[in-house]
C-alpha cells in the first residue's frame, strides 16, 4: 500500500469511528481498566476465567478481584455474561449442562473449581438471590429455617421432642434474627406461620434474603434483585443490600444504573461478547470512566 493510501484510510477512520453491530466503537481495552487495587482483603478472585455454551464463548478471560464486605454492582448490555459470571462464583453453572468452565476463582484464596470441593459447603458460604421472588409454599417461619434443618444445625419434630432435643427456642432466635436483617420483621411477626406465598412480591424478596442469610453465609449473590419491584419495594431493598455490605460480601447484578451508582462501592462493566472491560470504584466508572465504550454505554449510546 503506498503512503497516500494509507493515510486516506486513516482518514476515513478518524471520520467515522468503527462500530460493532451493537453499536459499540471499537476500542482495544487496556490491561490497567480492570486492575483495580483497593484497601482492604480481596474475598473473591477470578483469574483468566472463560465460559462456554457449546461454541458460545460468553465470558471471555475475565480476572476481578472483588474486595470483603462492600458491594460490587456487575453492569452491561443484556447477553454480555453477567449472570454467567455471577453463577461461576458459587459454581451454580455446573448444573448447566452445556456450560463449561476455564480458569480460576477462589474464595479467600482457595481455589473452588478444584476436585472435591463440598459443593454445599460452598453454596452455604457464597449464596444467591435469583431476579424473581421464589420462597417456599411453606410457612415464613419454614423457609427460614429449612435450609438450617437441612443442615442438620436445627433439631424440630416430634422425635426431637421426645428425646429432649428440640431446637425450638434457637429457632425462634434465628428466624427473627434473619428477619431483622432482612428488614421484614416488623411487617410479619404476627403471622410468622403463614404461607409465604401470601407476601407481597417486595416482601417475598426480603424473605428470600432473609433465608439467604439463614445459612450464614460470606457471601451474597444477587442476580437483579429488585426488578420486578416497585419503586417503594426497590428503595428497601437498596437499603438493605447497603446495610448488610457491612457484615457480608455482596456481588449485585443490576439493569438500573442509577441503581448501581446508588449501592455499590465498586462497579464491574462488562460488554457485548463477554468481555470485562473496566472495573473500579462506581464515582470514577460513572463520572469519568476511562474507556469510550463504558462511556457510551453509561450515557446511554447502546445497549
Ligand atoms: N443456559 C444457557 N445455555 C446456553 N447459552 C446460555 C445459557 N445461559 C446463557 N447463555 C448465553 O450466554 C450469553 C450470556 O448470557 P447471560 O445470561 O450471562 O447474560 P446477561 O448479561 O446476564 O444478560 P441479561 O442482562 O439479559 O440477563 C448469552 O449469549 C446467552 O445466550
Ligand atoms: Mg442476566
Amino acid at each position: 500500500m503506498s503512503e497516500t493510501e494509507t493515510t486516506q484510510t486513516e482518514e476515513k477512520r478518524s471520520d467515522q469511528p468503527l462500530q460493532t453491530t451493537a453499536g459499540e466503537t471499537e476500542e482495544e481495552t487496556r490491561p490497567e481498566w480492570i486492575d483495580y487495587r483497593f484497601d482492604g482483603k480481596s474475598k473473591l478472585t477470578s483469574e483468566s476465567l472463560d465460559v462456554f455454551y457449546g461454541d458460545d464463548h460468553a465470558i471471555k478471560g475475565v480476572s476481578m478481584d472483588i474486595p470483603e464486605n462492600s458491594v460490587t454492582a456487575l453492569i452491561g448490555p443484556s447477553g454480555c455474561g453477567k449472570s454467567t459470571f455471577l453463577r461461576c462464583l458459587n459454581r451454580m453453572n455446573d448444573r448447566i449442562k452445556a456450560a463449561r468452565i476455564d480458569g480460576s476463582v477462589k474464595l479467600e484464596g482457595e481455589e473452588i473449581y478444584q476436585d472435591g470441593v463440598n459443593l454445599v459447603e460452598l453454596r452455604k458460604r457464597v449464596g444467591m438471590v435469583f431476579q424473581s421472588p421464589n420462597p417456599f409454599p411453606k410457612s415464613i417461619r419454614d423457609n427460614i429455617s429449612y435450609g438450617p434443618r437441612k443442615h442438620g444445625d436445627i433439631e424440630k419434630g416430634l422425635v426431637a421432642k421426645l428425646l429432649g432435643r428440640s431446637d425450638e427456642e434457637k429457632e425462634d432466635e434465628l428466624v427473627e434474627r434473619c428477619l431483622r436483617d432482612a428488614a421484614l420483621w416488623d411487617e410479619v411477626k404476627d403471622r410468622l406461620d403463614d404461607n409465604a406465598l401470601g407476601l407481597s412480591g417486595g416482601q417475598q424478596q426480603r424473605l428470600c434474603i432473609a433465608r439467604a442469610l439463614a445459612t450464614d453465609p460470606e457471601v451474597l449473590l444477587m442476580d437483579e434483585p429488585a426488578s420486578a419491584l416497585d419503586p417503594i419495594a426497590t428503595s428497601k431493598i437498596e437499603d438493605l443490600i447497603h446495610k448488610l455490605s457491612e457484615d457480608y460480601t455482596v456481588v449485585i447484578v443490576t439493569h438500573n444504573m442509577q441503581q448501581a451508582a446508588r449501592i455499590s462501592d465498586q462497579t464491574a462493566v462488562f460488554l457485548t461478547g463477554g468481555e470485562l472491560v473496566e472495573y473500579g470504584d462506581t464515582d470514577k466508572i460513572f463520572e469519568n470512566p476511562e474507556s469510550q465504550r463504558v462511556e457510551d454505554y453509561i450515557s446511554g449510546k447502546f445497549g
